[in-house]
């Protein structure tokens, strides 16, 4: 029998992300720990190393050097008698508040430790440290764990916490049911409350999980910065977008965050969706000053069901976060890190100042695994766009709506939808042309497309189910033409050789 070498089957069962993070088996959800250390950017995430469906949940574990290529580490932190390791982050002690680490610096985590009461089934939920001396490679717990716990919230988790230089103290902001509750520590052991956040402000379809909390230049003047509060709400049954994360602008004194937008005011992160439970790195250098997010590219809604084998679950390209005015205000804007432009090979311009009025073949790639660079000029009340991943049964649409000025992400025929009744979905938001024009940048990825309109002012990411084989790109336009200025594409190599 001829032996096939490993390089050649790794990373390639149907849908296997290229050059997203994946593990190499088992389940993933949230992001977790994210922290950079000694040349490391680590990634810890939600995994449950015995199945492929969510269970007692561990921290798995990968390190980058660039935000590209993963190296995939062992479990770095399991359930013991406290309870499964939830969600949670980790920080850089650089002074050693904690005394953990004889007077130089190390990594500490914050998590929630998800049991129940002793001699009890009612669950609790409460936070534990762990701490690091050798670069995150094993975890000794906290003798004195739990170090916060709150007998009358149910849903008490999800602690993110990071240094506040104004008031040398370390602040953790924790998901509270339907509010955000902060809380200030000298040394990350004790834990004095602040103040609660969240009541009757933004969207409350569903329990409150995952925030962070961050400074933000406005327009790239760190003189007129805001804070930015993350905050994911969970799936429900009765709305059809499933788990979602929304975020708020405005200040923070060390112990209050105020929101400057009205209550009513709903921003989401992302349109599509699956974009979950996403936060920020800790302690990437000043002299790179990046806010760098990263993402579970699922959604609670059908999470468990999406049809891959051996894994389940991926992260979503990494973003640099930034702040931006326009005429309804400071908004959040991401583009995908700068150094995944390592990844193109061969790059083409396909097209250049043509007229469109008809839907025409433009790309046939070897795989669904490339990105794609589109300007376009608008003039008539056109609906135009991309039909990729297509066959003659299977297509997803990215497209613009001139007259409506939306953008939308259409997989109702993308490929295996079945899994879920609400898979198969159209979903959109409101983009306004600059200078008359649109602009795309779209990452194909064999089961994922994630849309960055207009520079990052609106991100969509979603999963999709396509045949392999389903590959063509077409540009289509519908009532009427549109210009398209350029068209440039990026195969994208793996991250997995
Ligand atoms: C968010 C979440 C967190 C929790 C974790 C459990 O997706 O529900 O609130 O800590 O997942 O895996």
């Amino acid at each position: 029998m001829t032996q096939i070498p490993i390089k050649d089957v790794y990373y390639t069962e149907p849908y296997r992300p290229q050059f997203h993070y994946s593990p190499e088996s088992n389940w993933l959800n949230d992001p977790n720990g994210m922290v950079y250390y000694n040349g490391e950017y680590h990634l810890f995430y939600q995994y449950h190393p015995h199945g492929t469906t969510w269970g007692p949940m561990h921290w798995g574990h990968a390190v980058s050097s660039d935000l590209v290529s993963w190296e995939h580490l062992p479990v770095a932190l399991e359930p013991d008698s406290i309870g499964a390791i939830f969600s949670g982050s980790a920080v850089v002690d650089w002074q050693d508040t904690t005394g953990f680490f004889d007077g130089e610096s190390g990594l500490v985590a914050i998590f929630t430790h998800a049991g129940t009461y002793p001699d009890s089934d009612r669950p609790r939920q409460v936070q534990s440290i762990a701490y690091s001396k050798d670069n995150g490679r094993t975890w000794q717990l906290y003798e004195g764990n739990p170090v916060l716990s709150d007998e009358s919230k149910p849903d008490f988790r999800d602690p993110k916490v990071f240094w506040h230089t104004e008031t040398n103290r370390w602040v953790m902001v924790l998901a509270t049911g339907q509010t955000i509750s902060i809380y200030t520590s000298p040394d990350l052991k004790e834990w004095t409350f602040a103040s609660e956040f969240g009541e009757n402000q933004g969207f409350h379809e569903g329990v409150w999980e995952c925030p962070d909390l961050f400074e933000l230049p406005v327009d790239g003047d760190p003189s007129a910065s805001k804070w930015v509060l993350l905050v994911s709400v969970g799936d429900n049954p009765g709305f059809a977008e499933g788990s979602r994360t929304q975020y708020f602008i405005g200040e923070f004194d060390g112990k209050v965050f105020r929101n400057e937008n009205s209550k009513d005011t709903i921003l989401w992160l992302d349109y599509g969706r699956d974009n979950y439970a996403g936060v920020s790195w800790s302690d990437i250098p000043h002299s790179d000053s990046r806010r760098v997010y990263i993402g579970w590219m699922s959604n609670w809604k059908y999470a468990n069901l999406t049809p891959s084998t051996k894994w389940r679950g991926a992260m979503t390209l990494p973003r640099t976060l930034s702040l931006a005015s326009s005429e309804q205000g400071i908004r959040l804007v991401q583009s995908p890190v700068e150094e995944l432009k390592a990844l193109r090979s061969q790059s083409i311009l396909l097209k250049e100042n043509k007229v469109i009025d008809q839907t025409e073949v433009v790309y046939m790639p070897e795989a669904n695994s490339y990105e794609l660079e589109a300007e376009f000029h608008i003039g008539d009340i056109a609906v135009f766009g991309f039909s990729l991943c297509t066959s003659s049964t299977e297509k997803t649409i990215v497209g613009y709506d001139v007259k409506n000025e939306q953008l939308f992400m259409d997989r109702t025929a993308s490929g295996q939808i079945g899994f879920h009744e609400g898979f198969a979905a159209k979903h959109q938001a409101v983009l306004s042309p600059k200078e008359g024009k649109i602009k795309l940048r779209i990452f194909v990825d064999w089961s994922s497309v994630e849309v960055f309109a207009n520079d990052g002012e609106v991100a969509m990411t979603d999963l999709i189910f396509p045949d392999s084989d389903s590959r063509t790109v077409e540009l289509f336009t519908e009532n009427g033409k549109v210009t398209l200025v350029s068209l440039v594409v990026h195969p994208l190599q793996t991250i997995w050789k």
